[in-house]
């Protein structure tokens, strides 16, 4: 079952997704947290580096995975989300460089590339807190709707509609990358706990079809009925079709 907190606006969701981000850090210093990226957490982020800053927040023992890159972007690119990362969260806070992991979207052996995400999942034991955002579709990740519950990391094609949400991060539709490497459905569920984001009248429905609608992969965010402690804070905008 998913449990859903609505807040009033989108700073009462960053304030809330940080205060249970930082409550299991602070439990479990070393806690391994699977990150998102998008509009969506970049309130979260900024609170959390205030708490790093202001509170003596510590992220010196935790590992992130990032839940996706675009692939043929380098991580220098300033459309790559290893920059939105660094950008956002990693270079305010005191976490090791070879704690953090994101796909490499310009991995020679792109296959490779995800079977060695998966596995470094696995070998740092799992993800504790997966934070995720939701597309207008119903994405999570970058698993489009029609993607297979059991999916696992992978090379996926974007659908139109995300690569024309996400052009205004870049100067032209042309240039936003027409692929992806993601974790897979199966790998997020697999998380021991999920936050997920949503603020705005645009999420309603994709948050009313997750929540209330039927399970079903064309709806890739209703998998998350089945996962055992996975938490919606959405704002009354995106709570108003609920
Ligand atoms: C980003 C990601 C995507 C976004 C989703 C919403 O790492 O996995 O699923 O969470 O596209 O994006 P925003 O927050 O920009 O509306």
């Amino acid at each position: 079952m998913i449990r859903v907190l609505i807040v009033k606006d989108y700073e009462e969701v960053s304030r809330e997704a940080a205060l249970r981000i930082a409550e299991i850090i602070r439990s479990k210093p070393d806690a391994v947290l699977g990150l998102a990226t998008g509009s969506t957490p970049i309130g979260c982020y900024r609170e959390l580096i205030r708490m790093h800053k202001m509170e003596g927040l510590s992220f010196s023992k935790v590992s992130t995975f990032n839940l996706d890159e675009y692939v043929g972007l380098a991580p220098d690119h300033p459309q790559s989300y290893h920059y939105y990362m660094f950008q956002n969260l990693f270079n305010h806070v005191d976490i090791k460089v070879e704690n953090i992991h994101i796909p490499n979207g310009v991995a020679e052996d792109l296959d490779e590339e995800c079977l060695n995400y998966e596995e470094s999942i696995k070998r740092a034991g799992g993800i504790d807190l997966q934070l995720l955002g939701i597309g207008r579709n119903g994405h999570i990740g970058f698993n489009e709707p029609g993607s297979s519950f059991e999916s696992r990391t992978r090379v996926v094609k974007l659908s139109e509609q995300t690569r024309m949400d996400n052009a205004r991060f870049f100067k032209s539709l042309d240039e936003v990358p027409t692929h992806a490497i993601t974790m897979g459905i199966a790998t997020i569920m697999e998380a021991k706990r999920i936050i997920l984001l949503a603020s705005g009248e645009a999420k309603a429905e994709a948050i009313s079809k997750a929540i209330k609608g039927p399970k079903t992969v064309m709806v890739p965010a209703s998998a998350l009925q089945d996962h055992e402690d996975c938490l919606f804070i959405v704002d009354r905008k995106a709570a108003s079709l609920l």
